[in-house]
């Protein structure tokens, strides 16, 4: 009778997309974002519908992102979009269902915000709840062994931050952190426009051009086509479409892209000697949405020299890997549970 009602999640909780895995299916692929009456405090809407209202709001409704470089920046909004998601699943919770959650967190987390997604899951009437480190789960669902001996390098380019770790042992050896990530390379789209093409544009504009046309590199094999771009005239005020290449965008991210391949050349001079001599061989990882800009595993690995592998379907490696620890939370000596913070 109890085993009928138990439900198992594994959330990961990213500052641009939160995804749940139920029953080894991706559930839930949102944007993590709500939006909130100003008047009430009541959310009004959550993920897509929240994202559609971003940056068209008046001035009683407001479109907050919870999560910001790589850290809770709303707590109350991140619940309630927490909240929000697990009632899409449209399970109906009864009292005696055992709710059972690993959530991923960013690695940059503090204590105080470890309890605090704690205190998150007991408001979802979570039963069982475990956090695990986002590289960690990275690696998991990229499909590495992470229990070996041997040391697997993982880059992980999402919304705010990019985390880069080494992880072996069923541990994170060493682990950095920037804030130069998806987000900083949309807002250099938006100055870019500003500055050449005197247009004004929003965000999502920008994250278009990023996906359509975005590039790592100026020359690519299989160049996009040019992608029309509308938005304000800066001069005249009145809204006009121009049209942008990837060698433009290219240039635009330039500068974003040189301090991600830093921090890598940083973590790499930082991995002890015998874990650098394993990482020669097995080459880094790229996952987060960032991993799917166009020709930065091939920069990357003119950088380094290394082997740069692509997860498949970065966007979802580390949910996958949330989902793997959800399985196995008996044997991963890694997950962090109540006790521990
Ligand atoms: N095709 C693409 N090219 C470049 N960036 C992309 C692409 N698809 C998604 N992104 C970017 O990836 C980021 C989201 O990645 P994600 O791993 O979901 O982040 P997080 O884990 O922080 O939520 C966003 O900044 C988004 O613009
Ligand atoms: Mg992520």
């Amino acid at each position: 009778m109890f085993s009928l009602f138990k439900q198992e999640l594994a959330i990961d909780l990213g500052t641009a997309n939160t995804l749940i895995i139920q029953d080894g299916k991706v559930v839930v692929d949102e944007p993590s974002i709500v939006a909130i009456d100003r008047r009430t405090g009541q959310t009004i809407a959550v993920g897509k519908r929240a994202m559609m209202m971003h940056e068209k709001t008046h001035e009683n409704v407001k479109t907050v992102r919870p999560l910001k470089d790589g850290v809770i920046a709303d707590f109350q909004a991140a619940e309630s979009m927490i909240k929000g998601f697990i009632n899409m699943l449209g399970t109906r919770r009864r009292f005696f269902t055992h709710l059972k959650m690993v959530v991923c967190i960013p690695s940059g987390i503090t204590e105080v915000e470890k309890r605090a997604v704690f205190e998150s899951a007991d408001h979802v009437d979570s039963k069982e709840t475990y956090l695990i480190h986002e590289p960690m789960a990275a690696a998991l669902g990229i499909g590495l062994d992470v229990e070996e001996p041997v040391g697997h390098m993982v880059i992980d380019i999402g919304g705010g931050t990019t985390e880069i770790a080494v992880i072996a042992l069923s541990g994170i050896v060493c682990d950095q952190s920037i804030r130069i990530a998806g987000d900083e390379l949309t807002s250099d789209i938006i100055n870019y426009m500003k500055r050449e093409h005197n247009l004004l544009i929003g965000e999502r504009t920008a994250e278009q051009i990023k996906i359509h046309v975005g590039s790592a590199l100026p020359k690519l094999d299989n160049p996009p086509e040019d992608f029309p771009v509308n938005g304000r005239d800066m001069m005249t005020g009145i809204p006009k479409q121009t049209v942008v290449s990837y060698s433009e965008i290219a240039h635009a991210l330039d500068k974003s892209i040189a301090k991600i391949e830093d921090a890598i050349l940083k973590a790499l001079e930082q991995t002890p000697p015998e874990l650098a001599s394993d990482i020669y061989r097995t080459g880094l990882y790229l996952t987060g949405g960032g991993a799917l800009l166009r020709g930065l595993d091939k920069r990357i690995g003119a950088k380094t020299k290394l082997p740069v592998h692509v997860a498949e379907d970065p966007l979802r490696a580390v949910v996958r890997g949330t989902g793997i620890a959800l399985k196995n939370t008996e044997r991963f000596t890694f997950l962090i549970d109540r006790r521990s913070v």
